[in-house]
């Protein structure tokens, strides 16, 4: 029998006992034994959970127990996750968890601790998914040329009820917190950086790339109008949070921003809480993975799923892919403000003669090259200019955006989302 100990029992915590114990048939013909949580860390021990494991609030009644072969870290945070997970592969224990912002700043570290003992992490990534073990496993013959996925259930689920429903940003990042698929903290969610913590994690798979977040762009959907997205609707689009990562070359760019994406693509028809992740290999072309990305129990199935192929197979394969660092392909980040993309720019301007003019020569001068043009007239005589652009650099779009935001007939900070 194999025992586990489960480091923070809250929803996803929770799941993973409940389908271990639901799904025992199934689970211990696959994994070849059976399997039981021996005992759950909380911080609280007075909140009654409904199951019936050992209860405690010390992590070293797990991490020290010999009789407990799996540790399951559901904690969250970084720091101090770090401690227990360290201590639980210098103990011998094989670890499963879901944290990825553990991972976005400890990956390689703990790669370099685990050695042969199995670290696994498919919940870490888009909840339910198994993107991990496709990206891992299943494309390893293919050079990756790119990733591109909705990630955050949470920023997915506003924007969906903003475009569809009208419902505003905040009543439906409480609706969100309500339902369970946001984090502890929201801004994680809604500023990028969850997402972001997964795009660094696959891009590690995909590329050997080790970055932070600090290294890479990352924005966030608070700046995202409804005026933007009634806009985006009119005109055949969707705006969604992207995490993208793609080969150039000897570089790899990655990034996360909101994103205008045409209504008829795959990933546009992505809605709600649900996550897509498009990946394609430069032999298999484009592959595409969809599936809850947030939730208690398609969280908890990844864990399961980690749980028992460990128990299966034991370790075979390196926690990130590579069993050494690939030779005269060496791949490296791509500085940001050199990333090119197309770019929608709303300019809210005073409706007065000379605007166009004075406006189209700093597109110029920053070499930027306007694709369409709309004026439509807003409030106190001023009008919004909505422009697309031809694809361009991002350092010139952000020196324009400065550039405009100066003008005296110009109101307030320009918008600006990239169009993918
Ligand atoms: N807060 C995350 C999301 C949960 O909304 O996708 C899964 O990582």
């Amino acid at each position: 029998m194999i025992k586990i100990g489960i480091i923070g029992v809250g929803t996803v915590g929770t799941s993973v006992a409940n389908i271990l114990k639901d799904n025992a048939d199934v689970i211990s013909a696959r994994a070849g034994r059976d399997i039981v949580v021996k005992s759950g860390v909380v911080k609280n021990l007075n909140k009654d959970r409904g199951l019936d494991i050992k209860i405690t609030d010390n992590v070293d009644d797990i991490l020290d127990d010999d009789e407990i072969d799996i540790v399951v870290e559901l904690m969250g945070g970084v720091d101090e996750a770090f401690v227990v997970v360290k201590k639980a592969l210098q103990n011998g224990k094989a670890v499963v968890t879901a944290n990825k912002a553990l991972l976005a700043y400890h990956r390689y570290e703990l790669q370099e601790i685990a050695q042969d003992i199995a670290f696994e992490f498919e919940a870490s990534v888009a909840g339910g998914i198994p993107i991990i073990c496709a990206l891992r496993d299943g494309l390893s013959a293919n050079h990756i040329e790119s990733i591109v996925g909705i990630m955050n259930g949470t920023c997915n689920y506003m924007m969906t009820e903003m475009t569809n429903n009208g419902v505003s940003y905040d009543a439906i990042l409480q609706e969100a917190q309500y339902l369970g698929y946001a984090e502890a903290d929201p801004t994680f969610d809604v500023g990028g950086y969850d997402a972001a913590h997964k795009l660094l994690i696959l891009a590690s798979i995909a590329y050997g790339i080790d970055a932070k977040p600090e290294d890479i762009l990352i924005e966030g959907i608070e700046n995202v109008s409804s005026e933007d997205i009634a806009f985006a609707k009119e005109f055949g689009y969707a705006i969604k949070l992207l995490a993208i990562a793609k080969k150039d070359k000897n570089e790899v760019e990655l990034r996360v921003h909101a994103a205008l994406i045409k209504q008829d693509e795959m990933i546009a028809k992505i809605d709600g809480v649900m996550n897509g992740v498009s990946v394609v290999g430069d032999k298999v072309g484009e592959t595409l993975y969809y599936g809850a990305g947030a939730g208690g129990d398609a969280t908890a199935s990844a864990v399961v799923a980690n749980i028992i192929d460990i128990v299966r197979s034991g370790k075979s394969t390196p926690m990130l892919g590579f069993n050494r660092p690939m030779e005269g392909d060496k791949l490296t980040l791509k500085p940001s403000e050199k990333i090119e993309s197309k770019y929608y720019l709303r300019i809210n301007v005073n409706d007065e003669a000379g605007v166009l003019a004075k406006l189209s020569k700093l597109f110029e001068n920053n070499s930027i090259s306007i694709e369409t043009m709309l004026q439509r007239p807003s409030e106190n005589s001023s009008a919004n200019l909505l422009i697309s652009t031809h694809i361009a650099v991002e350092k010139n779009v952000k020196n324009l955006i400065n550039e405009i935001e100066r003008l005296v007939f110009v109101n307030g900070r320009p918008a600006m989302i990239r169009i993918i």
